[in-house]
């Protein structure tokens, strides 16, 4: 499985990059306005020390303005993924933007109609939100479930990315239905890590080592 990391913030993904685990970065809107900086500095900055797929996300509503956008996203690096919202002109965009070979992905999919309709447009990948569905009691794991079965009886291409992840369980469940990516938060990624029985462990460890000596 593949980890995305979904922030922009420059530190925290230096962090993941240094410890191997960051295949990638997601970022949107309102990350970047946490970064405190404009989109195309920090996504210049992101790409120095990203090899992988990093997605940027723009704000137009039409099939034409998506594409300018993404015309212009995909200058910035070689690695760019162009976040393409799931509406009707967002579809147009998705094709149009595959046709000159550059990757997308579609993002604010909340039902297993809407990740067919964007892999039939050609979307290099989907952005299933599990969180926000898990927000207002629906199934967001069952979402993820319901694509990959989708996607596995026609051998579509395009790749899930599960993304609005909240919790270290969102991302083993997801593992285990074997979705391709999950993008989380740097604070469920630091999560990941941690077990009290291991700091226990490691603390009890120490201890007796200590008395070993003379
Ligand atoms: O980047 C898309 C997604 O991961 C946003 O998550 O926490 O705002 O629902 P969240």
């Amino acid at each position: 499985m593949k980890f995305f990391i979904d922030t922009a913030d420059v530190e925290s993904i230096r962090k993941a990059v240094e410890l191997g685990m960051c295949d990638g970065v997601t970022t949107n809107p309102t990350l970047i306005m946490k970064s405190g900086k404009d989109q195309k500095t920090v996504i210049k900055e992101i790409a120095k020390i990203v090899k992988g797929p990093i997605s940027v996300e723009g704000i137009s509503e039409t099939a034409d303005g998506m594409v300018k956008e993404g015309e212009e996203f995909s200058k910035w690096a070689p690695n760019i993924v162009v976040k393409i919202p799931m509406t009707k002109e967002g579809m147009k965009a998705v094709r149009r933007l595959a046709a000159q070979g550059i990757d997308t992905n579609v993002t604010l999919i909340f039902s297993a109609s809407q990740a067919l309709l964007a892999a039939k447009a050609g979307a290099t990948y989907v952005s299933p939100f599990v969180g926000r569905l898990d927000d207002i009691s629906e199934d967001g794991l069952q979402l993820i479930a319901d694509i990959l079965e989708i996607f596995r009886a026609y051998d579509y291409k395009t790749q899930i990315i599960v993304a609005s992840i909240r919790h270290p369980m969102h991302v083993v469940d997801s593992a285990r239905l074997g979705a391709h990516i999950a993008t989380m938060p740097t604070e469920v990624f630091e999560k990941m890590f941690k077990h009290p029985l291991t700091d226990k462990g490691i603390a009890q460890f120490k201890e007796d080592y200590a008395k070993t000596k003379k």
